[in-house]
């Protein structure tokens, strides 16, 4: 991993490069669906236009019109959303590849699968990779005009990868490849059939030719596709930050029940658009959520009253047995070269006043020690437990 400081700047600047381009393209994304939902008919002797809007915003008016094929001659500007799709890829993937693929021994492995660095990283890339061509073949077959089937298909693939991920990869590693396999089928949806598909109704426009339909269509299926991975995908990224979901026990049904809320949501607002009342999706999107936060986050069995809480002692020598190769001034675990989050386990202070971070992180979600490297039994992890439930004393 080289110099840290060098590589912590390289992460910030690639994850805030990340998160710009990637707002930019979900914001073209929604503004071009509200965009269309919005579009009304207008006054039209030459009857082209579909329709049109007006709307004010930062202190100007803007009118847009909407065309039904093309319009009559092509402006000399024609304005084209693509590229914050290509870089949001792009830097998803050299994100990855920091984070992850070069750092696979301490993120990415799972200890249970028995796999190594070099398989794991070969399933994470290969994920990727697979998932593009199983769903871009899915595509070109008859599915795609029978949308019921289609989503059962897609729910029980989605659905089966995101379980499959979880038995071999480490949990955070499994969500974020998982997100990262829909971000590239909706970043290659773009390169590959949205754009060819514009491209191709240009070009026979300027050649006096009808515009290819066969090829509108397929653009304009992906696009719906896209618009529905969105949401999954968002959540997927802001993820990280929530143990209680990568790190339950059933990691990929809480991920999928997540990813089949969003979409329905999107799906919402898409009937909304369209100008189509529905009265059950929200509610029951609302109380899917309310369910899977109750049956995630169950009450935890409360510390039985009057039993021993352990010594400040035993704690030392499992953390020195689990925990301060990494977390401490100076890590003697190979590859760390820095206390992790500048969270020093060495000192008694410190792990008093982080007592709930360490109990969410080693004995709720059981996502430390990383990777489970060191081996910490569930017996270690509830003596751990019981000495937070008893208020952590330092005596
Ligand atoms: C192999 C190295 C390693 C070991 C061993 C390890 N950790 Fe960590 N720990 C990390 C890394 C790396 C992170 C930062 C993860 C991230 O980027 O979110 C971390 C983060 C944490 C955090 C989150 C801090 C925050 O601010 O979010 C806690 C709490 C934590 N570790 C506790 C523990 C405890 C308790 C143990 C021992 C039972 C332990 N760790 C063992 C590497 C390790």
């Amino acid at each position: 991993m080289g110099d840290p400081w060098i590589t912590d700047w390289l992460h910030l600047l690639a994850r805030w490069f990340h998160l710009v381009v990637g707002a930019a393209w979900i914001g073209a994304s929604f503004y071009f669906n509200w965009l269309n939902n919005n579009i009304r008919p207008m006054q039209d002797p030459s009857g082209r236009l579909a329709g049109g809007l007006w709307a004010v915003h930062g202190g100007a008016f803007y009118e847009v019109r909407k065309y039904k094929g093309a319009p009559e001659t092509l402006p000399k500007t024609l304005h084209w959303f693509k590229w914050e799709a290509y870089l949001t890829w792009i830097s998803g993937l050299t994100l990855l590849l920091f984070v992850y693929w070069l750092d696979a021994g301490l993120t990415m492995v799972n200890p249970d699968s028995g796999l190594g660095v070099g398989a794991t990283t070969a399933i994470g890339v290969g994920a990727l990779v697979v998932g593009w061509l199983v769903y871009d073949l899915l595509c070109k077959t008859p599915l795609v005009d029978k949308p019921g089937l289609g989503f059962v298909v897609a729910v029980l693939l989605l659905g089966g990868s995101a379980f499959g991920l979880a038995q071999v990869l480490s949990p955070r590693a499994a969500y974020i490849h998982f997100g990262a396999m829909m971000g590239t089928m909706m970043a290659l949806n773009v390169f590959f059939v949205i754009i060819p598909g514009q491209r191709a109704m240009v070009d026979a426009m300027v050649n006096g030719q009808d515009p290819p339909l066969a090829k509108g269509r397929a653009g304009a299926l992906r696009s719906l596709h896209n618009n529905y991975f969105t949401l999954p995908v968002l959540f997927i990224m802001v993820s990280n930050h929530f143990a209680f979901t990568y790190g339950h026990e059933w990691a990929w049904a809480v991920l999928v029940a997540l990813s089949l809320i969003g979409a329905g949501v999107r799906h919402w607002f898409n009937l909304h658009g369209k100008g189509e009342k529905n009265a059950w999706i929200l509610p029951a999107a609302a109380v899917a959520m309310v369910a899977l936060a109750f049956v995630s986050h169950g009450p935890k069995a409360a510390p039985k009253p009057g039993a021993q809480v352990p010594s400040f002692a035993q704690i030392q020598v499992l953390l020195g047995k689990h925990c301060t190769q990494c977390h401490a001034a100076k890590p003697t675990f190979q590859g760390i070269t820095a206390p992790p989050k500048g969270l020093l386990l060495t000192d008694p202070k410190v792990v008093q006043g982080n007592a709930a971070l360490i109990k969410a992180q080693a004995v709720d979600a059981q996502i430390m020690p990383l990777g489970n490297l060191t081996g910490m039994t569930p017996e270690e992890r509830a003596l751990l437990g019981a000495w937070i439930d008893g208020g952590a004393p330092l005596e």
